[in-house]
């Protein structure tokens, strides 16, 4: 298996292209499956998470075609076309490896009145239940089976009549699914708390395009009214806010800069005051966004929430940024439960963090050594390679499948800004 090398301390400075956001890309695939005509999607993320989903809509007789992008562009433009679904069941192997397949339950229930999905199991940051999905898709009027470790939802004769749903707590895939499933069902919906994340702006203004009547867009209380058919579209995905943020604390904890264009500052509004917070220096240019380091890391102290809080998906890498401050740093997680595995790890570069529940208790420490190291889920990995950028002496990050899920050819960029890394065969 691959593993990345970084020789740590090497000033970063230049320009990041940012790529299409995965969390958004993985909720306009699925869109796919809600109409007969060619959906194009512009500006999608290389990523292996991409690839899976569309290789889990081949199955349901999805046509995909990529169009002529060369290999040194970022991104892609991928047309998909649903004129007939020729299956309804998305099985174990391709579910198991790729949660955010249970997207594919609302879109496919709205177009062909039933879907059958394996389900997706725990995962490493969590058990990340789905129980929220079935309810809300059993208030649009679904029936749902659970059997064998499927999830099995019908529609009634004539498609799913519409309903009301009020979200006990903020969640972002079902409110993904119930958006899919309520835009072609007989009659109106009305979901309350619903998430209202950039990414779910992001479906809304596709489904829009796609002639989907939705009120409320970017708020928690969203009525759509349903429509019997929808028609395609062409649509860019937004660009990925994560992994802006992940550039910027990359440059940060070097004591450098970057330009991140194509960032959008008013959808990363938590992530740029934790950054002000730490010190840097935070500016929007034409184009996109500049983050430089601006004096020593200062601590800081805050929780994850539902957007515009705090986003769980920064928590990792801004957590590697503070293991270098001036102070102690106070983080929570509030989204997920077991969310904190990169701390061993960087405890082994010479970090200082000490956890307590759900309450991780950052020291900052003068330095932090390289070492071998591994990491469990995506954005932990990339905690890690933060704090290889910034330590003295060589760090090897083992098990890149995570990485190359959600961070688009991470080597390159950071390469373009001047880090000493590199992707090797190993072991
Ligand atoms: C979550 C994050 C999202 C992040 C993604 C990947 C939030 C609100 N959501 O989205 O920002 O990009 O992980 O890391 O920050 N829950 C239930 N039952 C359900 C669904 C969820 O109890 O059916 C709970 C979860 O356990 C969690 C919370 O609700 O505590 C939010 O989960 P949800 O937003 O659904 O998770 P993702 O869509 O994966």
């Amino acid at each position: 298996m691959d593993k990345i090398i970084i020789r740590g301390t090497a000033r970063l400075s230049g320009t990041v292209p940012v790529s299409g956001a995965k969390n958004s890309a993985l909720t306009l695939l699925p869109c796919a499956l809600l109409t007969d005509e060619p959906l194009t999607l512009r500006n999608l993320p290389r990523l292996a998470d991409v690839d899976g989903f569309q290789h889990l809509l081949n199955q349901f007789g999805v046509s995909t075609a990529i169009a002529g992008t060369r290999p040194e562009d970022f991104g892609r433009v991928m047309t998909l076309t649903a004129t007939r679904l020729t299956s309804t069941v998305a099985p174990y192997e391709l579910v198991r490896k790729m949660r955010a397949s249970i997207l594919v339950l609302g879109p496919m229930l709205a177009r062909a009145g039933e879907a059958t999905v394996s389900l997706p199991g725990g995962c490493a940051i969590g058990n990340r239940p789905i129980d929220l999905h079935l309810k809300v898709l059993e208030a649009l009027g679904a029936e749902i089976e659970l059997a064998a470790g499927y999830v099995r939802a019908r529609a009634p004769d004539g498609g799913l009549p519409g309903g009301r749903y009020s979200f006990p707590v903020v969640s972002v895939g079902a409110t993904e699914n119930a958006l899919m499933a309520a835009v072609l069902a007989k009659g109106k919906t009305t979901l309350h708390n619903a998430a209202r994340e950039p990414e779910i702006v992001d479906l809304c203004n596709l489904l829009v395009a796609m002639g989907a009547q939705i009120e409320g867009i970017g708020t928690s209380d969203v009525t759509i009214h349903g429509v019997p058919r929808l028609h395609g579209a062409t649509y860019q995905v937004m660009p990925d806010r994560i992994e802006a943020g992940s550039y910027a604390c990359a440059a940060v904890i070097t004591g450098g800069e970057v330009m991140l264009t194509g960032a959008r500052i008013a959808e990363m509004e938590a992530t740029v005051q934790a950054l002000r917070d730490a010190g840097a220096h935070v500016e929007p240019r034409p184009g996109g966004l500049f983050v430089a380091a601006d004096g020593p890391i200062r601590p800081v102290t805050l929780s994850t929430a539902p957007y515009p809080g705090f986003a769980t998906d920064m928590q990792a890498q801004l957590m590697a940024l503070l293991t270098r401050a001036e102070g102690t740093s106070v983080l929570t997680e509030t989204i997920f439960e077991n969310r904190y595995m990169h701390v061993p790890e960087l405890n082994r570069m010479g970090a200082h963090i000490e956890t307590k529940g759900r309450t991780a208790i950052v020291h900052g420490v003068p330095k932090l050594t390289g070492a071998e190291v591994m990491a469990t889920d995506l954005r932990a990995s990339m905690s890690l390679v933060i704090a290889g950028l910034a330590a003295e002496g060589e760090t090897q990050v083992h098990r890149l499948y995570h990485l190359d899920r959600g961070y688009e050819r991470l080597e390159e960029k950071l390469a373009l800004l001047g880090a000493d890394i590199e992707r090797v065969g190993g072991d």
